[in-house]
This record gives C-alpha cells, structure tokens and sequence, in this order.
C-alpha cells in the first residue's frame, strides 16, 4: 500500500486504476496544472535538469529518490500516509467514534472550505517565488528552490484529489478554480492576503520559506489531526516534505546573518552603509525583513475570537497542534484562553471561551515554534562576537486580521499614535530604500561551488553530495 505506483500515468499509492471517474477527472486536471506550471511556476527554467528527490514511498525510512529531471517531468502525484484500520477521532463532539472515509454530509461545506483554503496557498507560494531562479545566489540555492517548487504543486495535487475524489462536480470546479487565482492579482487573487505579497528577493524568499512555510506546518498538523480521515492521511504526508521548506528558510538566513557578521568584524564596524558598501545586507535590514514577514504570516491563522474556529474543532474537521500530546479533555467546552484587546489605547488580555480561540492557540503555537529558530540565528551572532540580537516583533504589531487590526503598535508593543507610526515605519519594516538595495545586491551566480557575496556558503550539499555539485544541468 504505501508503495507508489509509477506505472501510471498519475503515480499514486490510493489504487488509482481501481476507480475510473476520480482517474477520468485528475487526468482532465493534468493538462491544465501543466499549462499552469508553464505559464506561472519557475521562469525560464523548462530545460533545466534539476536534482530532485521524488517520493518513491510513504515509510519513514527512504521515501525519497534523488536524481536530475526536468522539472515538468516531475512525478506530481497522490500519496496518502498509511491507514489505521481502528483509528478513532480522538477530540471535538464525535470523540471516540470512528474516524470517516467519506465526508459526512454535515460537514461538506466546511470541509470543502478547509481544503480549498490550505490547496490555494500551495500553487500561489509558487507563482511567488516565480522570478527568484533569474538571481539566485548560488547553484545549491537554485537547486533548493526548485525542489520546493515541484513540492508545493505536489501539495496542489494532494488537495486537488481530495476535492476530486470527495466533493463531486463542486471539487471539480474547485480544482480548476485553484489554477485561475493567481497570487496578487487584482481581479482574482488568491485567497488569503500573505499569498498576495511579492516575493520579490531571495531574502524575503528566506524568511517566507522560514515563516510562512511553517504556517503551513501548523496548519497540516492540525488538519492531519482531522476525523476526516483521508485528509489526515494527506496532510500527514505533507509535513514530511514541509520541513525541508523551513530548513531552506532557517539555514538561508542563518547563512546571510553569517556573512554579514563576517564582514562586521573584517570591517570592524557595525555601520549599516558600510556594511552595504561591502555588499552584504545590514542586521536593521534583516530585522525589518523579519519584522514584516512574521507580522503577515501570524495573521494567516486568522481572527483570535472565531466561531468556526470553535466549529471546525468540535466537529472534530480541525484539531490542535499536537492534539494527541495534550493532557485535557480534548473537548474544550466551558475552558476559558487569553487573547488581547485594546482598551483606553492600552493592550490588555481577557479570557475568552478557548473553543472560540482556538485559532490564537494555534498562532500561539506558531510564535513558540518561530522564536527557537530566532533563537540559533542569534548563535551565529553570539559566535562571532556581534552584540545585536534578533527579536521577533510583539503579535500585536502590524496586524491586519482580527481585534488587533487597526491599531497601530511599535515593535516592542506599544500603542502608538499615527504621526509616530509615520515617522517610525520604515524603522520597524523594510522600506522602499531597502528592497531597492536588496534587489541591487540579487546577481546570478550559479557556477557550481560559487556564492553571492551577500551569503556564506552551506555547511554540506543536499543528499551528502558536495557542495559544488552540479545541482543543476542548464539545457
Ligand atoms: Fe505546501
Ligand atoms: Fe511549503
């Protein structure tokens, strides 16, 4: 079962030739997916050869194949984690009972809205990180972008078949809308705002990968948590591919922090223009970059107070993080969480029914996981002697969605008033001067083995392979 069967022209491990109509409508969608990748995905890139691991199996042990293949020839396929026969949903109202293998009526529009919502992000992640192969720094860099692609769409692919296979003409029609948003667009973007935002550098592309890709963490364990057992069984199998998105986010900016802390201490300076002189990118710019990144990826998980958040929880469609680890009662009905709310201009927390807060949990969470990784970045810091420290901004700041939307707050979390926030603002978030010098110091270096000046090279190569492999073969 959890071996893929690539003998088909869609390779998958859910017995795909055993059910015709699913077959009939994933191999009308193959087309217009592959239209999609030429027309939006990684620019220029159509003769590539590019190093890829492909799944081969869904076991822990050795799932991935590496090899170089043009990524249109990709293996896009569906691979579901294994089945457990007696698994029981395990929180919400329906605890205890058996898990579903088919969408309770009930539950069809909210779970429709789910997977439409989570399968969106994934093609639009690509189509904005569609120009970056034209400045990489590095051959190894490129290689690493392109594997992220090819697995976003693969995480297209998973949701695009649930849809298919469970939600009838209604799923088909959400498949083919999910390939005509396209992030930013004016007239039909995609659906959530962080989706919308130009990727416009490879460190914004470092700190989405880092950030926004780890919403995307989240957010499959607690639909890998769901009682709506093909879609845990899904998800379930994205986190393995997720994670390797976060470490090309955690180790690029790691490796840009490393290089600019370099040049501070062969400079002995902590000038920001003489730091850009030398051609590397200055802490208070890394800061921004941060400070703009986690802001906008917080609000991904949506208003603190939400009442299909509360739904969606006791229904049992959307656990918690680590649901299964918790020692409470893992229905949640009269328990109470904190969130914030302003008052008299002053920030204060008040409890709220935790059902309707779940999506705070959550982004609380999210912000645990975030600050570890803060946390070895500084390392790099504290190694090379350089005092500054990153710090991610209070949760509060540069908030579009929920209570918090609307005020205006510094980073450290301070009520601010309009004129300060004008004078303030391109302190706290990348200005137009800083992407501008960003995007001055985005060459193209992709001789094997050579880096941007901007960027330390990696520590090792990918699948033990030396860092001046040739990652990629330019047709
Ligand atoms: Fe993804
Ligand atoms: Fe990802």
């Amino acid at each position: 079962m959890s071996t893929i069967n690539y003998s088909e022209k869609i390779p998958n491990n859910v017995n795909l030739g055993e059910d015709r109509t699913l077959q009939r409508a994933l191999e009308g969608w193959q087309p217009n997916f592959i239209n999609w990748w030429d027309d939006v995905g990684p620019e220029g890139s159509t003769n590539h050869e590019v190093y890829l691991r492909t799944a081969v199996s869904v076991d822990p042990q050795g799932w991935a194949q590496f090899g170089h293949v043009k990524m249109r020839d990709y293996r896009w396929g569906i691979f579901l984690n294994p089945g457990d026969a007696n698994r029981e949903v395990h929180f919400g109202d329906h605890k205890g009972e058996k898990v579903w293998q088919d969408v309770p009526g009930e539950h069809r529009a909210n779970l429709r809205r789910i997977i439409v919502t989570q399968g969106d992000t994934e093609p639009a992640s690509v189509e904005q990180q569609r120009h970056l192969g034209l400045t990489a720094p590095s051959m190894y860099d490129l290689r690493n972008l392109f594997q992220i692609n090819v697995e976003e769409g693969r995480h297209l692919w998973a949701m695009v078949y649930l849809l298919q296979k469970h939600f009838g003409r209604d799923g088909r029609e959400e498949a083919d809308a999910l390939l005509q948003r396209t992030s930013g667009d004016d007239n039909n973007p995609r659906i959530l705002g962080a989706f919308n935002e130009k990727t416009p550098d490879w460190l914004a592309f470092f700190m989405f990968t880092y950030f926004t890709d780890r919403d995307g963490k989240f957010q499959l364990a607690a639909l890998a948590e769901s009682a709506f057992d093909p879609l845990a069984r899904t998800t379930k199998f994205m986190l393995t591919e997720e994670a390797h998105h976060m470490f090309v986010g955690e180790s690029g900016v790691s490796r840009v922090i490393a290089r600019t802390a370099q040049v501070m201490n062969e400079l002995k300076t902590d000038d920001a223009q003489k730091i850009r002189a030398a051609g590397c990118i200055d802490l208070g710019t890394i800061q921004r970059y941060l400070n703009f990144h986690y802001s906008v990826t917080i609000d991904l998980f949506g208003a603190d107070q939400s009442s299909n958040a509360a739904i969606f929880y006791s229904s049992g469609l959307k656990g918690r993080y680590e649901e299964g680890k918790r020692d409470d009662d893992h229905v949640l009905k009269g328990q109470t969480y904190k969130v914030l709310e302003v008052k008299d201009g002053q920030l204060v927390e008040k409890d709220v029914p935790m059902l309707n807060a779940l999506n705070e949990v959550l982004r609380d969470d999210f912000i645990k996981d975030s600050v570890a990784g803060v946390g070895r970045w500084n390392k790099v810091l504290e190694k090379a002697g350089i005092p500054t420290r990153l710090v991610v901004p209070h949760k509060a700041f540069n908030r579009q969605i929920g209570a918090l939307a609307g005020i205006k707050m510094s980073p450290e979390g301070r009520v601010v008033n309009d004129v300060e926030w004008a004078a303030k603002r391109d302190e706290w978030l990348p200005s137009s001067e800083d992407f501008a010098f960003v995007a001055s110091l985005m060459g193209r270096v992709i001789e094997p083995g050579k880096f941007a000046g901007w960027i330390a090279p990696p520590v090792m190569g990918i699948n033990r392979q030396p860092v001046d492999f040739e990652y990629v073969r330019f047709g």
